[in-house]
């Protein structure tokens, strides 16, 4: 008896989550379709609750101070440090949008680890590195988020 009891707690719990997954499923469907800026690119799915952002969202956001941080160093003439500046591993963890973790996804998250390892790989020419690697947040948001590409396509180095 006590174990029905538990396989109905737990199916009933299932049943909950799945129903609040599946609407939102549709109010980001909804989100989708509306006619959307720049290039044909996607809208990020817009953040419900801004105090309460999905970790890939916080780690954007890390990513933009540290894309800033880069851009003032390299202006100043220093060299960028990789120990100050660590890979963040944004595509492990969930965006606002589950709809976005498709291959070409990955694939840019790909080439932007890429031209991440790139940049630090010497201490030379790491402007032109440092740009690269801002075209590779650009290429991505174009087709993902097309919400921050305003602020992204002020990081390149003239
Ligand atoms: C592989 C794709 C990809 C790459 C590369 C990428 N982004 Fe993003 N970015 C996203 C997605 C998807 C979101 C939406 C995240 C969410 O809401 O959970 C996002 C969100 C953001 C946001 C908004 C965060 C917020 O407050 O909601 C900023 C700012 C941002 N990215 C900047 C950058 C910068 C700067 C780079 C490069 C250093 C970069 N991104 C690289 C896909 C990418």
């Amino acid at each position: 008896m006590k174990k029905t009891v538990a396989i109905l707690f737990v199916f009933s719990i299932v049943m909950v989550l799945w129903q609040s997954c599946s609407q939102t499923d549709t109010k980001q469907k909804e989100t989708a379709s509306k006619p959307i800026v720049s290039r044909g690119a996607k809208a990020c799915a817009p953040i419900k609750d801004p105090n309460n952002p999905k970790p890939m969202a916080i780690m954007m956001r890390m990513m933009a101070a540290n894309a800033d941080s880069m851009r003032s160093q390299l202006l100043r003439g220093e060299t960028l440090d990789a120990a100050k500046y660590p890979f963040i591993k944004f595509y492990l963890v969930e965006p606002t949008d589950p709809n976005v973790l498709e291959p070409q996804f990955f694939e840019n998250a790909r080439l932007f680890q890429q031209a991440y390892k790139n940049l630090f790989a010497k201490p030379k020419d790491q402007i032109k590195r440092y740009n690269l690697l801002i075209n590779s947040c650009i290429k991505c948001h174009e087709s993902y988020c097309s919400g921050p590409l305003k602020r992204i396509r002020k990081f390149p180095i003239e």
